[in-house]
């Protein structure tokens, strides 16, 4: 007579975060490892995810992974469930924003961003799917973005690839429900992370301020007149893993909001 499988809830739930060597990405991987899961800790930069992972301890694993590299991303759910067992959260965090005028955002802006922020992570969505499926359990949360609900200036590209992400994300948990497998998204306006720090410094450059003043521009650009914490991201992305599953969470530097 065969064993059957050991059921998702009965052992440590294995996590992949993408783009985790800094920002909110670490800052998932370390409220997912506290939260009980195993983590794999990935980026294209192994160094920090190494040292992540070793600051993480037990369950923690570092890998190194483009995420626009479609053929590792296809070959993804097999490698990992060979060293790790099957999947139970992916958290798409990798992604990018640049700023450009309309008639400044050329063809390759729209590509790299569409490629790195939607494509990517719908890819990887797709390669890990249907073994989640086939078990009938799993979770699915992309940090996209408040760009992913409403447009801003200076940023089409990178607002049209969130409004790709979150009308992905929308449709595959209204095709997912009512099964095990659910699709979750965290839009957070500006948080502090080194992104920030590089829209600080552009606006430094461009137009004399000050580093603190160019701060508080931005925090005064969220509605809760304050930038959101890494930690509150990776919070709501926990939740939606651990508990709810579905929706859109939009972070504003006030209480997180569920607007899906
Ligand atoms: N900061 C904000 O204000 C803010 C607001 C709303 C949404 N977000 C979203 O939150 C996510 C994380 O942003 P963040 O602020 O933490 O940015 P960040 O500090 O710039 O970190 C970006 C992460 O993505 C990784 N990455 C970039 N390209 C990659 C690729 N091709 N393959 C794999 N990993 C890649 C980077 O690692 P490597 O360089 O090592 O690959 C890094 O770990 C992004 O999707 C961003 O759009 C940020």
């Amino acid at each position: 007579m065969s064993t059957p499988p050991a059921q998702p809830s009965h052992r440590q739930p294995l996590a992949l975060v993408t783009g985790a060597s800094q920002g909110i990405g670490a800052a998932v991987a370390r409220a997912l490892h506290a939260a009980g899961a195993r983590v794999v800790v990935s980026a294209r930069r192994l160094g920090p995810c190494e040292s992540l992972a070793e600051e993480l301890g037990e369950g923690a694993h570092a890998l190194s992974l483009d995420v626009t590299d479609a053929v590792a991303v296809a070959a993804l759910p097999a490698r990992l469930e060979a060293e790790h067992g099957p999947l139970d959260w992916l958290v798409n965090n990798a992604g990018a924003a640049t700023s450009a005028p309309l008639g400044k955002s050329d063809e390759a802006l729209y590509q790299r961003l569409m490629e790195l922020n939607f494509h990517a992570a719908r890819r990887l969505a797709g390669a890990f799917l249907p073994g989640m499926r086939e078990r009938d359990h799993g979770r699915i949360v992309a940090v996209a973005s408040s760009a992913g609900l409403v447009g801003y200036p200076y940023v089409a590209a990178y607002c049209a690839s969130k409004h790709a992400l979150i009308g992905y994300t929308r449709a595959a948990a209204a095709e997912t429900d009512k099964t095990g497998v659910g699709f979750g998204a965290v839009c957070p306006h500006y948080v502090d992370t080194p992104l920030l720090a590089a829209s600080i410094d552009n606006l430094v450059a461009k137009t004399g301020k000050t580093r603190d003043e160019a701060r508080a521009f931005f925090a005064d650009q969220n509605p809760g007149g304050r930038l959101v914490a890494p930690a509150e991201v990776a919070a709501a992305v926990v939740e939606l893993c651990q508990a709810t599953g579905r929706g859109i969470v939009e972070l504003d530097g006030g209480p997180a909001r569920l607007v899906d």
